[in-house]
């Protein structure tokens, strides 16, 4: 039953229609991409569901792309626990990086996994397999005693769930379940330690500081916010996803 599903949302209309309306004009030829490129502007939606401001807030497509920028922030070595059946689109940027230390636990022990010698914890605010919701308020009190970094995957979450982004140093959200997107647009919030140690590994024109500006050439001049992490948009689902 559609209601009971955690693989898609339907469409809103409004939604529908813009993204109707800009394929039309794609298929006409009768319009510049500009104005589809600035629909990321739906970064906002973030402060509305999580509590973080624009400035902290990137954008690509996909949750794994998103994790796999957070993970370039994570040292040599570091010590990184995940529940046991981890979606794998934040589970599979950790274990393929063979420099960390990455222990899966049962998501009924994350919390008391979460202790001396962790620099690391990441995890599903609402379990995609059973819908089972992480103790949010312990995970983030036990990791702020040994001062590990939270990577939290909200894609199950925000649209419904209330969370306080600002409490994690990382929230992955795809916006093509709960905050009823097409697929292909997603957002990563980011603290401010985590950003000043993130690689923005796949910076392109998007990720520069005046994105107009950035097309040809160095310098290397990317944005000094989150929009650095920016990965260039995916027109129609940025369309869809901020006229929802
Ligand atoms: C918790 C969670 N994270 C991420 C995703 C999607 O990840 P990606 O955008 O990398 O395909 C899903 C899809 O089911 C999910 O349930």
């Amino acid at each position: 039953m559609y209601c009971n599903t955690a693989s898609y949302g339907l469409p809103p209309r409004p939604g529908w229609e813009a993204l109707q309306s800009a394929l039309a004009d794609w298929h006409g030829g009768r319009t510049s991409w500009e104005n589809w490129g600035r629909s990321t502007e739906a970064r906002a939606l973030l402060r509305a569901a999580g509590g973080v401001g624009v400035e902290r807030v990137a954008v690509g497509s996909t949750v794994s792309e998103l994790v796999g920028s957070v993970v370039t922030a994570l040292p040599d070595g570091a010590r990184v626990v995940v529940p046991e059946i981890e979606f794998t689109s934040t589970l599979f940027p950790l274990l393929v990086q063979e420099r960390l230390k990455v222990q899966t636990v049962p998501l009924a022990s994350l919390v008391e996994a979460v202790a001396e010698g962790v620099d690391v914890v990441a995890f599903s605010a609402v379990q995609m397999s059973t819908g089972e919701v992480a103790d949010l308020d312990a995970i983030v009190a036990a990791a702020a005693q040994v001062g590990a970094i939270t990577i939290c995957d909200a894609t199950q979450a925000i649209g419904w769930l209330p969370l306080a982004a600002e409490d994690f140093d990382a929230v992955v959200c795809g916006a093509y379940k709960w905050l009823t997107s097409p697929r292909g647009s997603a957002f990563l919030a980011v603290s401010d330690r985590l950003l000043e140690n993130v690689v923005p590994h796949s910076a392109g024109w998007y990720a520069g500081e005046d994105v107009h500006q950035s097309y040809f050439g160095p310098p290397l001049r990317l944005a000094t916010s989150a929009r650095r992490l920016d990965i260039s948009p995916a027109w129609f689902s940025w369309v869809g996803t901020h006229r929802r």
